[in-house]
């Protein structure tokens, strides 16, 4: 997958499929699979470091997960997430944290909201780096919204999602993630841009679906939003292996004669 596929998928009305990856294990096994994209999402602050939130993500954190998944996974599309506030530090601070996720093997950017920042996008596009944008229930800005609700339920916010979503189209943005809507909503968008729109929790008329791969492959068995699907028991998996091994290490059954050096 490149950049140019993403208006093309769109056009031929054949889905996307992302999940977020933060190292280089994961990123070797994505690199075999189908998966259509990796979004090195700021995420990982949460998932990967056990920040309470996506605020805790650096710009330097970022790029350093960044070189770890592309060095996991050299064929795959690599989104990477600017971190919070990035846009917000004037030009020249902006343009460093593109060049560093830039440079660690990110294929694009992405960035959270649109209002106060739509320039500075197109700068970043028209410098040669493509966009993605993020609306919906952006986690960077989860004080404002007190707390992560659905966004868009009333109409007045829903047509301002709609309107912002235009106005990321025109500044430039080659697709869009939208987080967690009302599924018309999600439909809506989707069908007024001609830009794919990557959904989580939007339901299922988007163009395509991203999932933190922590959360799908049910890592953390209580954590179970609405929109989430467990793909795999992962934690009792996980879980399970370790108490083997442990019994085993303590019963003298590991290792085995099979797994000594004569
Ligand atoms: O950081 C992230 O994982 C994300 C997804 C939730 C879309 O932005």
């Amino acid at each position: 997958m490149n950049i140019l596929d993403f208006a093309q998928r769109k056009c031929r009305g054949e889905k996307i499929s992302m999940v977020t990856c933060y190292d280089t294990w994961s990123a070797r096994i994505l690199n075999q699979s189908d998966i259509d994209t990796l979004l090195v999402g700021d995420s990982l602050a949460m998932v990967m470091h056990g920040y309470d939130s996506t605020v805790h993500a650096t710009a330097d954190m970022m790029a350093t997960h960044v070189a770890a998944v592309r060095r996991g996974a050299p064929d795959k599309f690599i989104v990477g997430d600017m971190p919070f506030l990035s846009l917000r530090r004037g030009l020249s601070a902006a343009m460093d944290t593109v060049l560093a996720l830039m440079q660690a093997g990110s294929n694009c950017v992405k960035i959270e909201g649109a209002v106060g920042q739509l320039d500075l996008m197109t700068h970043i596009v028209q410098s040669g780096v493509p966009v993605m944008g993020h609306l919906g229930l952006t986690p960077q800005s989860v004080e404002a919204f007190g707390g992560h609700r659905v966004q868009g339920r009333n109409e007045g916010d829903a047509a301002a999602i709609v309107d912002a979503a235009k106005q990321l189209q025109d500044a430039g943005c080659f697709a869009l993630v939208l987080e967690c809507v009302p599924a018309e909503l999600g439909q809506l968008i989707t069908q007024r841009l001609h830009i794919p729109v990557i959904g989580i929790g939007a339901g299922p008329a988007t163009d395509g679906q991203v999932l933190v791969l922590h959360d799908m492959l049910g890592m953390d068995s209580a954590f179970k939003p609405k929109f989430l699907r467990h793909y795999a028991q992962g934690e009792a998996v996980i879980s399970q292996a370790l108490q083997q091994y442990h019994a085993d290490v303590h019963s003298g059954a590991f290792p085995a004669t099979a797994e000594v050096y004569a």
